[in-house]
């Protein structure tokens, strides 16, 4: 496996590759990345991983310096999973002026957008310049990040872009916590209360299914218990899969989502039901 930190090396590894799946990250890898590499490689054709801190997708007095940088490690684990090469420019390579061009999504101010100014303009901005660099065929995104998944997919068919997004679904530790790289930020504590929001979801996605369509009362009563519990929720929300707008009576795919903090750890979660 090959690791790369320019854009020229880039195209020179590519050639003329036209089959290439891609699996964009930020690096710190955990399973759930690993099975969209392992997602990639069942294409058949080569395997780009990038990963790469995007700091356009940061906002102020957000984790950018203290996310965790692991290339070493990362490495290895994507040569396991039979990545054939790893993107990793730092950010004077991504951003060698000022990115005055930028996307901006629309949905870029709900959900996780209202407590993140700016983040999905980050975030897509980065992923239209990744694509364009690695120009691949397919690329792989995990469901966890429910809302980033929905604008890449409409950034693609909007702008015509000739790739195929693949969603992988959310892997779980054993008591049913989402994995992420920021769960290395809870204490002991808080690791053992983290799976509390998706029991939440959970609990929502029953009643729903049994034909609740209270769909505020379901909300508010998962804020309150989360809240009784020690979190600080920025948002429960019951959403239609087709469109992210909240849900109305006689929708049937739906998502519920949910992001709220653990201390000084931020968690999002979802979950997808059909009724
Ligand atoms: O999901 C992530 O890790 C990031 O948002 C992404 C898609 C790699 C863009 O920086």
């Amino acid at each position: 496996m090959q690791i790369i930190h320019t854009v020229a090396e880039l195209k020179t590894a590519l050639g003329n590759a036209s089959q290439t799946a891609f699996v964009p990250t930020m690096g710190n890898l955990h399973d759930g990345h690993i099975a969209l590499v392992r997602q990639a490689k069942n294409t058949g054709g080569p395997v780009v991983a990038s990963i790469f801190v995007n700091p356009l997708q940061f906002g102020l007095g957000e984790d950018f310096e203290r996310y965790p940088r692991t290339l070493a490690a990362d490495a290895e684990k994507l040569a396991d999973a039979g990545c054939d090469l790893v993107f990793a420019p730092d950010v004077a390579e991504m951003y060698p002026e000022p990115q005055t061009f930028q996307v901006q999504p629309p949905l870029a101010d709900v959900l996780c957008g209202a407590f993140r100014p700016g983040h999905f303009t980050g975030v897509c901005t980065v992923v239209l310049k990744l694509f364009g660099m690695v120009r691949p065929r397919q690329a792989m995104f995990g469901k966890k990040d429910y809302q980033q998944w929905y604008l890449i997919r409409a950034m693609v068919r909007q702008f015509n872009l000739p790739v195929e997004i693949l969603g992988g679904e959310t892997i779980r530790a054993v008591d049913g916590l989402a994995l992420s790289s920021r769960n290395a930020y809870l204490s002991e504590q808080e690791r053992k209360q983290a799976p509390g929001l998706y029991d939440e979801l959970k609990r929502i996605c029953a009643a729903l299914a049994a034909g609740d369509e209270d769909f505020a009362g379901l909300e508010i009563a998962a804020i309150n218990s989360l809240t009784k519990a020690g979190w600080r929720v920025d948002y429960i929300s019951i959403r239609t899969q087709a469109t992210l707008m909240p849900a109305t009576p006689g929708d049937r795919h739906l998502v519920v989502l949910g992001a709220a903090w653990l201390g000084k750890t931020r968690l999002i979660d979802n979950r997808e039901v059909s009724i």
